[in-house]
């Protein structure tokens, strides 16, 4: 049973997978990205044939969408039936048909679900989720609720510093579409009541872990 519960969101490029795992790394938390399980159903999607823009496909492809994720932030990786999809579901294809499939309500009720039996069932002190309806809708009254910001530009330059096999210009149009896409469905750029603004747009690495760190302390002090 799990302590305290971190919840960290943001858009695309804040840094909230990489951050929150060197947090829950430092803590001796689990952590849990919730992006990858979206990301694994479009791959799941994608692999099966059906149409990411056909809600009832996405439906009918939960169905048979056999998902597993490791929660342990040194060795993470994601399987769809037993197929290892860890670097897959990084792939354009299927960032561009994730949004797709996040907005279908049955797709969300079924994952906060797992995400919740996730969280009941780690056995670490503490876990942290990250995503971008966590604060509000998969664990509201966790411990520690935060939401990573950064400017667009630094987003966009951070996002095309991974991708280095896609122009910088495609990656700032792709994912700019996708923040518009995800931001009718889930509300990820306002802190909700009670949540923190950690904004990294002028920190570090080490600089934007140390705060989302300091955030946790405080909560757990309280
Ligand atoms: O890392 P990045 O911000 O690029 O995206 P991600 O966290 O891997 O999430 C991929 C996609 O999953 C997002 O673009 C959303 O469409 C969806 N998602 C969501 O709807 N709700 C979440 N809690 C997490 C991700």
């Amino acid at each position: 049973m799990t302590n305290t519960v971190v919840a960290v969101d943001g858009p695309a490029g804040s840094g909230k997978s990489s951050v929150s795992k060197a947090a829950a790394k430092r803590l001796g938390f689990a952590f849990l990205d919730t992006g990858a399980a979206y990301r694994a159903l479009a791959w799941h999607v994608l692999d099966s044939n059906a149409d990411p823009e056909q809600a009832t496909e996405v439906i009918s492809s939960l169905a048979g969408f056999d998902y597993a994720i490791g929660t342990d932030p040194d060795g993470y990786a994601v399987h769809v039936a037993g197929t290892d999809v860890t670097d897959s579901i990084r792939e354009p294809r299927v960032s561009a048909a994730v949004s797709a499939v996040a907005r279908v309500p049955e797709v969300r009720n079924h994952l906060t679900a797992l995400f919740r039996s996730i969280i009941r069932d780690s056995d670490k002190a503490g876990i942290i989720v990250e995503g971008r309806d966590i604060t509000t809708v998969v664990a509201p009254d966790a411990t520690a609720r935060i939401l990573l910001t950064a400017s667009e530009e630094a987003r966009m330059s951070r996002r095309s510093a991974e991708l280095v096999t896609e122009s910088a210009s495609d990656v700032a149009i792709a994912l700019q579409k996708r923040d518009r896409a995800d931001s009718r469905v889930v509300d990820f750029m306002t802190a909700a009541d009670g949540v923190v603004t950690v904004d990294s747009t002028h920190l570090n690495f080490d600089e934007t872990v140390d705060a989302v760190l300091d955030v946790i302390r405080t909560s757990q002090e309280t």
